[in-house]
């Protein structure tokens, strides 16, 4: 539990007014969610990064909505201060405005987020704007979007060639005028992600998109380092990967040796 107050949707637009950054960290769990809650994150995003992140597969398109709703859950229950936002995964959005609402509302009331994210622009407006009518919170996903990373031709810095930033900055206002409240930039030349940032009216927040952005996100296990590869835009921020191993190593020798239960950890009567 943390004594902040709870972050609203209306408060974005304020701190993008004031110039306050917007930090958003990846969460999965309930204890994690509620050490970032604690640290002051702003959102805690429920990301279908968790697909290769935690459940071992190697992209995001394996994941399914009913797959992502318990790990919403206990992202929700973690959450007292942070606003919370779910990813709705490849395949359960795309087909339709009402497949959309009809997985949202699902994700609403069974996840318990206080949004949902989806990834694309023009493409999905119509998604989005119903979605919004529904009355649920919808934050968009542009440039290197994950779950088109097949029709992307691959892992690509997005905003780069001719006409780029103008068809960026169309599909960004598209999401705007469909009601989004707040827009990711995902692996975009920093010029295209400043210009979109300066454009629109509501907050952007940066991946591997420079420093201009109205907020920035990572997925938490590349920024505390559990791993030892992370990619170039994002930053370890300690080496919880390595204390984790140190832990359980001296577990399993305290065990092997008969060292660990001690005294102090039985009940002798
Ligand atoms: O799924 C995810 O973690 C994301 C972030 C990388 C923005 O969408």
């Amino acid at each position: 539990m943390t004594d902040r107050k709870r972050v609203r949707i209306h408060h974005f637009a304020d701190m993008k007014a004031r110039g306050e950054k917007i930090a958003m960290l990846t969460a999965y769990d309930t204890p994690t969610a509620r050490i970032f809650d604690a640290a002051g994150a702003d959102i805690l995003l429920v990301g279908d990064s968790l697909a290769d992140n935690i459940l071992g597969f190697d992209d995001t398109s394996a994941v399914e909505l009913d797959d992502m709703i318990p790990f919403a859950r206990a992202v929700s229950r973690g959450a007292s201060a942070a606003f919370v936002v779910a990813d709705l995964p490849f395949g359960c959005y795309e087909i339709s405005p009402e497949q959309a609402v009809a997985s949202s509302i699902r994700m609403m009331k069974l996840g318990g987020p206080n949004a949902v994210k989806f990834e694309g622009g023009r493409r999905v407006a119509r998604q989005v704007k119903a979605v919004t009518e529904a009355g649920i919170p919808f934050m968009g996903h542009l440039g290197f979007t994950p779950q088109s990373e097949n029709a992307l031709g691959g892992r690509r810095i997005q905003g780069r060639g001719d006409g780029a930033l103008e068809a960026m900055l169309a599909d960004a206002v598209a999401l705007q005028d469909a009601g989004a409240f707040a827009i990711v930039l995902e692996m975009v030349i920093e010029p295209v992600a400043t210009a979109i940032t300066r454009e629109l009216s509501i907050p952007t927040i940066g991946i591997g998109a420079g420093p201009h952005t109205d907020g920035q996100v990572l997925v938490w296990l590349d920024m505390a380092g559990v791993g030892d590869w992370h990619p170039s835009f994002s930053k370890a921020f300690g080496s919880v990967g390595s204390h984790l191993h140190g832990a359980a190593a001296d577990y399993v020798n305290e065990v092997k040796r008969g060292t660990f239960p001690g005294p102090e950890h039985t009940f002798s009567t």
